[in-house]
């Protein structure tokens, strides 16, 4: 092959064979494989689980039945349902020595960052954790929703000097959560609407830490380590971050006459204003719509009108001026506020949730896998002449 050098020939240059090869940034457009898991129609703003639209779900379902249904592919019956729950009350419990490890992390880390550390070290002490069948993955991918909401109440409290609070088996999946996180039982309406909240985010196709998982078991690596990628890309400001960051704008801003110049000042110095824009929904996004709803009713129960008078105000301006509209984290916040949740729970929350579309993206990869491994276009130096230490 003939050589070129950079360094002889400034510019860009591109290996023989690459120069015309389309790129992909983001991988914006590009259709992975097929999936029989969720559907969204960004044109249309519409989302549908297993063929269920999210607002059906919303409306009817519960998180358990929706993690079945994500998983299994139909709604369960009665015993498929009782079953279920069955396992996730009895998987909530987290092993003596996670809980060590669990007290023994700095006093400054992030939730997330426990949640992600957490859900590794249980890998070591899961009973299944050589069996790589099918039945196995899905026991293990159900402890891990199981113990999500336990690990994520326990660091929270642990981390605040609050004594834990146990799982307490009487409550369902997100009383339990519930109680456990804020002390409180929560009543009807209250679970109703966290359950609701939970459903809402538990699935939404191709999203960054779902294909981060789909990576990391498409190499047959385990459950555990597609559910920590997750975790380690949902994080981030720009997916899962994004909830925390919208409600302590919201603080910030205060009063609802503020909310516009504060807004224009971000956008004039092109910052992003978070809980706005999406990748895929070139309308409304659906779950912010439901999540609107409930942040009204729950701001409204709880004397919080003032932060839905100036989250309006941040919609507007948005829209008029990038025509831009909220997304699931911008609502989920205000309502995730409102119903007393504390705001550094709030990243690990949309973790409990989206566990269950992990899971079943998992499985669904592993029945299926080719292992994800796509092409970069080198457009660096090629050849160089290696230089001893002492002639650099
Ligand atoms: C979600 C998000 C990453 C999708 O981004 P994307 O599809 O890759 O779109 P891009 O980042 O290419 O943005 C396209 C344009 O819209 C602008 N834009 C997108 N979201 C914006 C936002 N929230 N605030 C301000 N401008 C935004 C970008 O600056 C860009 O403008 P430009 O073309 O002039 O540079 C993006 O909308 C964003 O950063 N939102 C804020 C974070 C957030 O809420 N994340 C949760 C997602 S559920």
């Amino acid at each position: 092959m003939e050589i070129t050098l950079a360094d002889d020939k400034p510019g860009i240059k591109f290996m023989p064979g690459e120069e015309d090869v389309a790129l992909h940034p983001g991988l914006k457009e590009v259709y992975l494989d097929n999936t029989k898991i969720s559907y969204i129609d960004g044109d249309k703003g519409r989302l549908y689980y297993r063929g269920y639209s999210i607002e059906s779900l919303a409306e009817n379902s519960t998180f358990e039945e929706v993690v079945f249904l994500l998983i299994h592919g139909h709604l369960p019956s009665r015993y498929e349902l009782f079953t279920l729950k069955d396992t996730l009350r009895n998987e909530r419990e987290l092993p003596d020595r996670v809980l060590m490890i669990l007290k023994s992390f700095p006093r400054e880390t992030t939730r997330i960052e426990i949640l992600r550390t957490i859900i590794s070290a249980l890998a070591l002490f899961d009973p299944d954790d050589y069996d790589y069948s099918k039945e196995a993955n899905i026991r293990k991918g159900l402890r891990i929703i199981a113990k999500i909401p336990t690990i994520m109440a326990y660091s929270h409290r642990i981390k605040s000097n609050l004594p834990i609070i146990e799982p307490d088996l009487e409550l369902s999946h997100s009383a339990n959560f519930y109680y456990m996180v804020t002390g409180n039982k929560p009543d009807k309406d209250i679970e109703a609407a966290f359950d609701k909240a939970l459903v809402l985010q538990s699935e939404h196709g191709s999203n960054a830490s779902s294909f981060a998982a789909r990576v990391t078991v498409s190499t047959l690596s385990d459950i555990y380590s597609a559910v920590v990628s997750a975790i380690g890309a949902l994080r981030g400001p720009l997916h899962g971050g994004a909830n925390e960051r919208v409600i302590l704008m919201l603080k910030e801003i205060g009063e609802p006459e503020r909310a516009e110049e504060f807004i224009m000042e971000k956008l004039n110095k092109h910052e992003r204003v978070m809980g706005f824009g999406h990748r895929v929904y070139k309308t409304r996004d659906p779950r912010a719509d439901i999540y609107e709803q409930m942040a009204t009713y729950w701001c409204g129960k709880t004397g919080n009108q003032k932060l839905m008078e100036i989250s309006k105000i941040v919609c507007d301006v948005m829209a008029r001026e990038r025509k831009l509209s909220p997304n699931v984290d911008f609502f989920s916040a205000t309502f995730a506020f409102a119903i007393g949740l504390p705001i550094l729970l709030f990243t690990p929350l949309f973790a409990a949730s989206r566990s269950a579309g992990w899971v079943a993206q998992t499985l669904e990869q592993m029945d299926n896998n080719t292992m994800i491994r796509p092409l970069m276009r080198y457009m660096g130096d090629i050849d160089r002449k290696y230089r001893p230490i002492d002639d650099r």
